[in-house]
């Protein structure tokens, strides 16, 4: 399977400048290489979108949304809608990040619900999921991520299912630089990927790219990706760093 590695920039690139700065030397960098196994993605602050669609998107990154709200359009003050994500050039969603899970009570049936009309308005969601570290030495991190795919995922048809993008964050790894061993992260792989053919046919499992964030640099990629046979990566804090960011993608996509 193509690889994915896919940049969340979260808040940041606070002014033009900066902004401007990092296009041009995330632009500078990607020439230096080639990705012929995997799909750059990166997620701006939706501000930034159109800027970054209009810059990258022809030199092959593609370009996605931090979170949508689950209404195409009206009276929602302050939302973005999956549409307008859309027609701005963008291709993918983030959902159910462990951020928004924690600050903004991002439930399962939330995600559900944005996952759902992320997939309506032709755009894929890369739907977040994880264990807290309390979960984890609770022995409840097999159960934790079975809940979070079979509700975050209900009512999602088997033909739309391969637009479908899984990210297993584990919220102890993120922002913090503990990553899970290669052992802990194929454990989870292995379940997810059970549990994905439990929910749709075993052909449409096996095409559902299944990704690994937290702590992601160029010196773990090897043991947090390419080890347990993770499809890619989410970035957090190196894909703010063009060269660092591009140097875990040359690590996956090379892995091959
Ligand atoms: P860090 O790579 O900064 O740990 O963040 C991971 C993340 O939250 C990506 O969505």
């Amino acid at each position: 399977m193509e690889k994915y590695i896919i940049g969340n920039l979260k808040m940041n690139l606070l002014t033009q400048a900066e902004r401007n700065h990092y296009l041009s030397s995330f632009s500078s960098e990607l020439k230096k290489s080639k990705f012929p196994n995997s799909k750059i993605v990166l997620c701006p602050p939706c501000l930034h979108m159109e800027k970054f669609v209009g810059i990258l998107q022809g030199a092959g990154v593609e370009i996605g949304a931090q979170n949508i709200f689950p209404e195409e359009r009206g009276s929602f003050t302050g939302e973005i809608s999956p549409l307008m994500v859309k027609n701005f050039g963008g291709k993918y969603t983030i959902v159910g990040h462990s951020e928004r899970r924690r600050y903004f009570d991002e439930t399962n049936a939330v995600a559900n619900e944005k996952i759902k009309l992320a997939l309506g308005s032709g755009l894929r969601p890369i739907y977040c999921i994880g264990e807290t570290e309390d979960e984890r030495r609770r022995d409840l991190t097999f159960d934790v991520i079975a809940g979070q795919l079979e509700e975050g995922l209900a009512g999602i048809a088997n033909t739309q299912a391969d637009k479908l993008v899984i990210a297993y964050e584990p919220i102890w790894a993120v922002g913090t630089d503990a990553v899970p061993t290669s052992d802990e992260v194929m454990e989870v792989k292995i379940l997810i990927r059970k549990i994905l053919s439990e929910l749709y046919s075993p052909e449409m499992a096996e095409r559902i790219p299944i990704l690994y964030g937290g702590s992601v640099k160029s010196r773990t990629a090897l043991e947090v990706c390419v080890e347990p046979g993770m499809d890619g990566v989410l970035v957090g804090r190196e894909s703010l760093i063009p060269i660092e960011f591009l140097k875990i993608a040359n690590i996956i996509d090379k892995a091959q």
